[in-house]
């Protein structure tokens, strides 16, 4: 056999190889070609036929198509093994694709609307606090000189969780019916200068209609310092009311009466819809109230250790749920707590 067949036979081992599409196939070519028993290694038994100069030429021939066989299936081998990572089963999962988007969560509305209040009076120099839930009938009512017979406790009266019976307490635990006990705890801990607003929840025993729900929202605010006069309570509301409603808002302040404050008043911001025109939403006053404030009550000062003779403050407490409903035009209340995704999807 002389060298020309090792050059044919070169090409036919290569085409062979190229012809194996998977890694098995390639692994039969290599063992049917370089095995034991394989083509090149039969070119070497027929060695020993030849005379030894020959074997000398055609040894080094076979040995090098051997080396360049082995070095072409290695080749082939890896190629067909970083391929077949490549090429993945028709049921795998394809990473590359665009994702299920998941769904994201939001603050609710009345959330928002919250943070907005807070952040707004956050640059008039209010910082945020926060009172317990569950209070006592003493900071619910009596360090707020809200008398528990008097009819002025009523609106407040809200959800006992001990038994009156059992209790042997001077006070009763309850869930608070609104922001202020919040004021003399955070009296109790510091001293005046105080400016502070405490957004949370309330809770009273008014059954759910178009504006009250049982669970609602109250923003509290409360400044005690020397010289705080109802100016201040004014300009302050004023401005802040500007900034939620819009710039043309006026404010209106009418005389009322809160245990707590002294004097006390109801405020009111031109209506938001009709801008003081008159229409349903005002009732054709072209007014609508957004919140009870006042004095701080020299009493509620004196519980609380603050010598109301050198200090005095005001105080506030406004329903987040209506300003909602009136900055998102919201004509229920009780939508904000149906929870219809694509009512809360709105904001
Ligand atoms: N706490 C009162 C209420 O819930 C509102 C209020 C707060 C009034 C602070 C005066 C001062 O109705």
């Amino acid at each position: 056999m002389s060298d020309p067949d090792l050059t044919a036979l070169q090409s036919e081992f290569t085409a062979a190889l190229a012809a194996a599409k998977d890694g098995a196939s390639a692994d039969r070519v290599k063992s049917d070609w370089l095995g034991r028993t394989g083509r090149l290694r039969k070119l070497t038994e027929e060695l020993g036929k030849l005379s030894p100069d020959q074997k000398k030429i055609r040894g080094k021939a076979i040995n090098d198509l051997k080396l360049a066989c082995e070095a072409a299936a290695e080749d082939r081998l890896k190629a067909l093994a970083s391929n077949g990572a490549k090429a993945a089963p028709a049921d795998a999962i394809d990473v590359t694709l665009p994702g299920t988007s998941t769904k994201l969560g939001r603050r609710h509305p009345i959330y928002q609307t919250m943070d907005e209040i807070r952040e707004i009076f956050a640059k008039l120099g209010f910082e945020a606090a926060y009172g317990p839930e569950i209070e006592t009938s003493y900071y619910n009512f009596e360090a707020l000189n809200i008398p528990l017979d008097h009819p002025a406790a009523e609106p407040f009266d809200t959800w006992y969780l001990d038994d009156p019976e059992v209790a042997s307490r001077p006070y009763r635990f309850l869930l608070r019916s609104h922001t202020s006990p919040a004021q003399m705890h955070i009296m109790e801990a510091r001293k005046p200068p105080i400016r502070v607003v405490v957004p949370g929840k309330v809770f009273r025993t008014d059954p759910a209609d178009a504006s009250h729900l049982p669970v609602f929202h109250q923003l509290e605010g409360l400044m005690v310092d020397e010289g705080v006069s109802f100016a201040d309570l004014k300009g302050v509301l004023a401005i802040a009311m500007k900034e939620l409603f819009g710039a043309k808002t006026e404010t209106r302040f009418r005389p009322s009466y809160f245990p707590f404050t002294e004097p006390s008043a109801e405020v009111d911001v031109s209506c938001v819809l009709c801008a003081g025109a008159g229409c349903s939403a005002c009732k054709g006053s072209g007014w609508i109230e957004v919140l009870g404030s006042g004095m701080v009550h020299p009493k509620v000062l004196e519980y609380a250790k603050i010598d109301p003779e050198k200090y005095s403050g005001f105080a506030f407490g406004m329903g987040v749920e209506r300003i909602a409903m009136l900055k998102l035009g919201v004509p229920d209340i009780r939508h904000f707590i149906r929870s219809h995704p694509l009512f809360l999807r709105q904001w």
